[in-house]
């Protein structure tokens, strides 16, 4: 088409932006790139405020000769970034020639812009002399034309504060902005990102059906990272616990023999689940896609430079919802009908007026189609889930174990929904299927509609083998480590699957003392510093994680380890009745904690629960060390804590 090829000179600006119904030009003056993201960003707020498209430009491959021609509903923005000693940046030196020159004329004949409305971001460093020049620059010139400035002249410091200072500026501008367009926020959102077309016209062995990427599909050796997870054999798969019906954790062990992989305690891995079959059915159903699920689609960008499509393709309309974007997530869904949370394919079938407590089919559902494009530009890239690994790898070096509690929560009833729903967490509950899959026990069956909830095969059956059943995983390194000097004391506070990274701890400890001990002899140990575990559980008897193990660690650390319990529920209680959490067994050790931290310069680490847990364990710790140094807990401790923070001897890996 004529827009594609950008008919006839591809110097010229205007004619692109009129074929593409762009509004907004935004140039941008970048050496290193800072300035180009900074003009993709505007871009992106343009789309996401108002709804309008921007064609954003290197200043370079562009004439200026019809700048005066933009048209009057248009806006043309200006990103320049001020160069060494108040130079422009390459690209840019031509365009500031131009607008610099009096004997250069615009296609009036003139060297006027009357009336053009223009943006300018300007980006420069405050040590230089000649801070922002060149941004000053533009303006000063376009004004000096007859250009009509949007609001004020942004500057940024890239010295100190380029991010606050942008954000500082742009909101005005955004204002101005509206008003000088004659646009309204909130006018964009659902248009599209991305072309979705179906092709007949493929080789089937080029098709991604759920592989992560081209390594991947072409099956080529390569490092194994977020880009190319490995599919890791599960050679062990367990409950840890299943007293209740609301919680399950299971405990999964990944073989990574072979893959090149290592990892260090208190690293996370990252498990690539995919979305159970009944939310795809579901989707596929309700956007009238099921007769069309396996059909090979691309995926172009409508703008290249503003969005990639984030997944591999050609792919096929239930590869991309089974394996590449996130139709689990659950959204608020507030009418007369339902109240509470839903999952997309389950909004839209309500929308469309179907049951959504029966087994979705092409049959029994009314589509509401809106258009794939559409899909794949609002729906986000399914992610992976980390977690924190519980090993250590120098007891278990091609192994990486998991600890993961499987979330499955019940949703709304209302009268389309009439009993409330099990609504199921994408990454436990792929692990825990996983569980099934690799121990031969039958995958559960969602009740409400008799269906499994996996294909677990994965992509050409790659997660699966004749012995077992694989999961996709990278790693991913934290800073989240003990201190290398065992005789500096070690306070851990994990309670509920909080206690992953800290098994892996201990098991670290583990291996140093059975080195150290074959050494230097029984006594190898006397010096080290005590290793504290805070651990919280409901029960002693009902979900207390890898009980049989502590004391078994704890004898080989010849009572270097000490565990410190907290049953929430179960007796004792406190006085008043109420529960005793891993923050009051904290506070009853307060002489030890204190001596360990500020005579024995000790670490802390807390995992788990950032909501509540973790707050409420830095304030008893504020208290602890409030109190030791003589002061209040507000002033003096928390100080202290803060002390301990910046120096990396108290350190958090929490999560909401
Ligand atoms: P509860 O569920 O009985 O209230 C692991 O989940 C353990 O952490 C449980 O014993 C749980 O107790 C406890 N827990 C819940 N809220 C907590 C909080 N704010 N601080 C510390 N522990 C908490």
């Amino acid at each position: 088409t004529k827009a594609a090829n950008g008919s006839g000179n591809p110097r010229d600006f205007i004619t692109k932006m009129k074929e593409s119904k762009k509004r907004i030009v935004i140039f941008y003056g970048s050496q290193t790139g800072t300035a180009e993201e900074y003009a993709i960003r505007l871009a992106k707020e343009a789309k996401t405020k108002f709804g309008l498209a921007s064609l954003v430009c290197d200043p370079e491959e562009y004439d200026f000769e019809n700048l005066d021609q933009l048209p009057e509903n248009c806006a043309v923005f200006f990103v320049m970034a001020t160069y060494g000693e108040g130079e422009p940046t390459d690209n840019a030196v031509q365009f500031m020639q131009n607008i610099q020159d009096e004997q250069f004329e615009f296609s009036n004949g003139e060297h006027k812009l009357e009336g053009l409305k223009y943006v300018v971001f300007g980006l420069g460093n405050k040590t230089y002399e000649h801070y922002n020049l060149i941004g000053r620059q533009v303006d000063t010139e376009l004004t000096k034309m007859g250009a009509i400035r949007i609001g004020e002249r942004g500057e940024g410091d890239d010295d100190k504060s380029m991010e606050e200072d942008y954000l500082e500026w742009k909101d005005g501008m955004w204002e101005a902005f509206s008003t000088a367009m004659g646009v309204e926020e909130g006018q964009g959102g659902d248009s599209a990102d991305f072309a979705v077309s179906e092709l007949t016209d493929h080789a089937p062995e080029k098709v991604y059906l759920g592989e992560l990427s081209a390594r991947a599909l072409t099956k080529t050796k390569g490092i194994h990272d977020a880009k190319n997870p490995y599919p890791a054999p599960i050679t062990t798969a367990r409950e840890l616990f299943q007293t209740t019906v609301d919680r399950n954790c299971v405990h999964i062990e990944l073989n990574t023999e072979g893959s090149g992989i290592t990892y260090q305690h208190g690293d996370h891995v990252g498990v690539w689940p995919l979305n159970p079959d009944v939310e795809v059915n579901r989707l596929l159903c309700a956007l009238g896609l099921f007769d069309k699920k396996d059909t090979v689609i691309g995926i172009e960008s409508l703008d290249p430079a503003l969005a990639k499509v984030p997944f591999p393709v050609p792919t096929t309309y239930s590869t991309v919802l089974r394996h590449y974007i996130d139709i689990s997530a659950v959204v608020e869904y507030h009418n007369v009908i339902s109240n509470g949370c839903l999952k997309l394919g389950e909004v839209l079938q309500l929308a469309a007026g179907n049951d959504i407590t029966a087994v979705p089919t092409a049959e029994n559902t009314t589509a509401w189609p809106i258009p794939f494009d559409i899909v794949v530009s609002a729906i986000p890239r399914l992610q992976p889930r980390y977690y924190s690994i519980s090993s250590s790898p120098k007891l278990y070096p091609t192994s990486i174990h998991v600890t993961a509690v499987v979330l499955k929560y019940q949703s709304v009833s209302s009268s389309r929904i009439p009993k409330p729903k099990w609504v199921f967490g994408v990454g436990s509950n792929f692990l825990l299927n996983l569980k099934y899959a690799a121990t031969g026990e039958s995958q559960p069956m969602l009740a409400e509609v008799s269906q499994p909830l996996y294909a677990i095969d994965g992509p050409r059956g790659a997660y699966k083998s004749e012995t077992s059943y694989k999961s996709p995983i990278h790693v991913r390194r934290s800073t989240f480590r003990l201190p290398t000097n065992p005789k500096s004391p070690v306070i851990m506070i994990g309670p509920g699957t909080g206690v992953a990274p800290f098994r892996g701890f201990v098991q670290e400890r583990v291996a140093l003392a059975r080195r150290s001990l074959e050494k230097n002899g029984p006594d190898a140990l006397v010096d080290w510093g005590q290793i504290s575990l805070f651990y919280g559980c409901r029960r002693s008897d009902e979900d207390f994680l890898y009980k049989e193990e502590w004391p078994q660690f704890s004898e080989e650390l010849k009572g270097k380890f000490k565990m410190h319990c907290a049953f929430s529920r179960e007796p004792p209680y406190k006085p008043d009745g109420s529960k005793i959490y891993v923050q009051d067994l904290l506070w009853d050790d307060r002489e030890h904690v204190a001596d360990a931290i500020i005579n024995g310069k000790g670490y802390i680490y807390i995992c788990g629960d950032a909501k509540s847990m973790s707050k409420a364990v830095e304030e008893v710790l504020a208290r602890i060390l409030g109190e030791a140094k003589g002061g209040s807990a507000e002033v003096e401790g928390a100080a202290e804590v803060k002390l301990l923070k910046e120096r990396s001897r108290l350190m958090l890996d929490v999560w909401i």
